[in-house]
């Protein structure tokens, strides 16, 4: 190692080429993937307060942005459904005429090369918005895997690529890989929320999903902020247990979290930039107070620095041009 005068660590930064030259971390739109909500109805593009410029989109409307988002060159969009109604069951997450379940079919139909992720859990559909079977205000573990494992046939029947199951729930991964398998989508792949924090930063999504829990919170499934070792044996777990890709969750508070997962596992992995973590970087820019397209290109990149294959992003679609535009 060469030490100063001999090495001057600014010489390559001196130019635009320079530091193009020597970049270490490349981009592109097909590492990203959009979330989108979708609802009932027609022409509806109704904007999620919390985090401007996101909307809950009637299937119409969803394959207009479908559409943007294959213009773009993305990865991907992850869909959310927002179901008419809700029962305690959460039934809506894998009825054949469900929201989600229509709306990959018409998008499948229309954009066949778009692919589609469907995130697979009971919260946005249970009365009581937790992600599975409640009984005396706790939430059963092994009742509720035959329920996550229907709603993920019932994706892949509706014709999604990829199945992404959030709920934190043991032996998820394996009760849909069986399922999967029985019903012939044995080349389907799993996208696993394998280390998901319970955490504060999902305020804004559950706004937009309406399913803040009704009662208690979701730290009795999802992981404690304080752990590392933990995530490690959620992650591997779900490897075992069939999970193509690993997703950490959210993702700047756990780069620490993605860089491990990456180096220990060689998996292919996801990361997703989460609602709280995207409201408030756009609060702050829309006060002025940060400068919005360099903090998007900046948290992007950490990710991908850290190791996130996959980013998963609100910001796909505007990161995208900001890609294209050099
Ligand atoms: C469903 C789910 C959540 C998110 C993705 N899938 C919310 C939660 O666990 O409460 C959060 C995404 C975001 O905040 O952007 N279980």
């Amino acid at each position: 190692m060469t030490a100063f005068p001999e090495f001057r660590g600014r010489r390559l930064r001196r130019t635009p080429a320079l530091r193009r030259l020597v970049r270490e971390t490349q981009l592109s739109p097909s590492r990203l993937l959009l979330p989108l909500f979708v609802c009932p109805g027609e022409g509806v593009r109704e904007p999620v307060p919390s985090m401007p410029g996101v909307s809950r989109t009637s299937t119409d409307e969803l394959v207009r942005d479908g559409e943007r988002a294959l213009e773009s060159g993305l990865g991907g969009v992850l869909l959310f459904g927002i179901p008419d109604s809700k029962d305690d069951e959460g039934t809506g997450a894998w009825s054949e005429d469900g929201i989600v379940q229509g709306a990959v079919r018409e998008l499948k139909s229309r954009l066949p090369e778009l692919l589609v992720v469907t995130d697979v859990c009971l919260c946005e559909y249970t009365s009581h918005g937790h992600c599975g079977v409640v009984q005396e205000g706790g939430v059963l573990n092994d009742p509720t895997l035959e329920l996550l494992a229907r709603a993920a046939v019932s994706h892949a029947r509706a014709g999604a690529d990829v199945v992404a199951p959030s709920d934190m729930m043991d032996g998820r991964v394996w009760a849909i890989r069986q399922a999967l398998d029985d019903e012939g989508f044995d080349e389907l792949p799993i996208m696993s929320y394998a280390a998901k924090y319970a955490s504060a930063f999902y305020g804004p999504f559950r706004d937009a999903a309406d399913s803040t829990p009704a009662f208690g919170d979701r730290r009795a499934y999802q992981m404690d902020p304080a752990n590392q070792d933990e995530a490690m044996r959620e992650v591997w777990a779900d490897i075992e247990e069939g999970a193509d890709i690993v997703m950490v969750k959210p993702a700047l508070p756990y780069l620490d979290i993605v860089h491990r997962v990456k180096e220990e596992t060689g998996w292919p992995v996801a990361a997703y930039h989460v609602s709280g973590e995207y409201a408030a970087l756009m609060a702050a820019a829309e006060r002025g107070w940060l400068d919005g397209d360099r903090v998007m290109m900046e948290a992007l990149v950490s990710m991908a620095r850290a190791g996130a294959d996959i980013l998963i992003t609100y910001w796909a679609l505007e990161a995208a041009v900001r890609l294209q535009r050099g």
